[in-house]
């Protein structure tokens, strides 16, 4: 039983240091597999989406108003605002393989980061992907975000925000 166990956590171990490893790699490397109009153009609409210009919104009159009056040097280089508006400034930079910052809340914000299930062969099989760090997101996932700390928060609602951002497969 003992051994049993050491087994188990030696697996653990080892599968926690592989998930650490797993690394941004931006959405141009999704757009290969995840652009065409018959499976519902998830690069497109994610590029057209105010998520894809949050981190632009930083260098924006709104936010250098907000600044002004708040003692921020600079928005769009301000930790404290681009944790939640761009998804590489919030990762540690070893982290970051093709990832930019101004690529603002990029695919991987939400489905985690995608060098370990980026390959066809993992991807093809959802049960491997999340092995892989493939993230299905849920509405707590969201809320990491859209949440009161947010200088302009709107009262979030899981279910209109998701059709705003939805992005489905029409073939499933
Ligand atoms: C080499 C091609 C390829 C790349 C690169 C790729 N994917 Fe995929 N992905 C697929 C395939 C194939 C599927 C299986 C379903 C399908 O055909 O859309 C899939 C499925 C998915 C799913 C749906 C899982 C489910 O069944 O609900 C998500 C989410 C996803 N990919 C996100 C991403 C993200 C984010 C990236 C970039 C970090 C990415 N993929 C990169 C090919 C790829
Ligand atoms: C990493 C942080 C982050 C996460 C996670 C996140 N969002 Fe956002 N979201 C933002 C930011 C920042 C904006 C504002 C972008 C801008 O206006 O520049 C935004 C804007 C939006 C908007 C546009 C609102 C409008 O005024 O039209 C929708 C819809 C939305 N998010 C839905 C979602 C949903 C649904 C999820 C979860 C599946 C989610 N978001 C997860 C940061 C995030
Ligand atoms: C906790 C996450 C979070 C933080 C921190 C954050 N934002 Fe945002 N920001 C959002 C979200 C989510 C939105 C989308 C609208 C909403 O619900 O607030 C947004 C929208 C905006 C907008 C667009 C205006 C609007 O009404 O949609 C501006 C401008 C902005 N943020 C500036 C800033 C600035 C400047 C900072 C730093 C002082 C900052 N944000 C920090 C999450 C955040
Ligand atoms: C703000 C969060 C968010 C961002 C950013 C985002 N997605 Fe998604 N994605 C979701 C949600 C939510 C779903 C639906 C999950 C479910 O089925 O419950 C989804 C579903 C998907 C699916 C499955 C579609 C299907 O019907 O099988 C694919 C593929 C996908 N996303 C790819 C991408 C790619 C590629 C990017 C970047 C270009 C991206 N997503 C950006 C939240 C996001």
């Amino acid at each position: 039983m003992k051994k049993l166990s050491f087994v188990l956590i030696l697996l653990l171990t080892v599968n926690m240091l592989f998930a650490q490893d797993a690394k941004y790699i931006g959405a141009q490397k999704c757009k290969m597999c995840h652009n065409a109009e018959e499976k519902g153009k998830q690069f497109t609409k994610w590029a057209e989406s105010l998520h894809a210009k949050a981190f632009a919104t930083l260098q924006g009159p709104e936010a250098l108003k907000y600044a002004k009056e708040h003692n921020i040097a600079d928005p769009s280089k301000e930790p404290k605002c681009l944790k939640c508006h761009s998804t590489a400034a919030g990762v540690d930079a070893a982290l970051l393989a093709g990832l930019t910052v101004e690529e603002g809340v990029s695919c991987e914000s939400c489905h985690g980061p995608g060098s370990a299930y980026k390959s066809i062969s993992v991807m093809k099989d959802l049960a491997q992907s999340k092995a892989n760090g493939l993230i299905i997101p849920d509405e707590t996932l969201c809320k990491k975000c859209h949440n009161p700390e947010s200088p302009t928060y709107k009262p979030f609602d899981f279910a209109t925000y998701s059709q705003k951002i939805a992005h489905p497969n029409p073939k499933k």
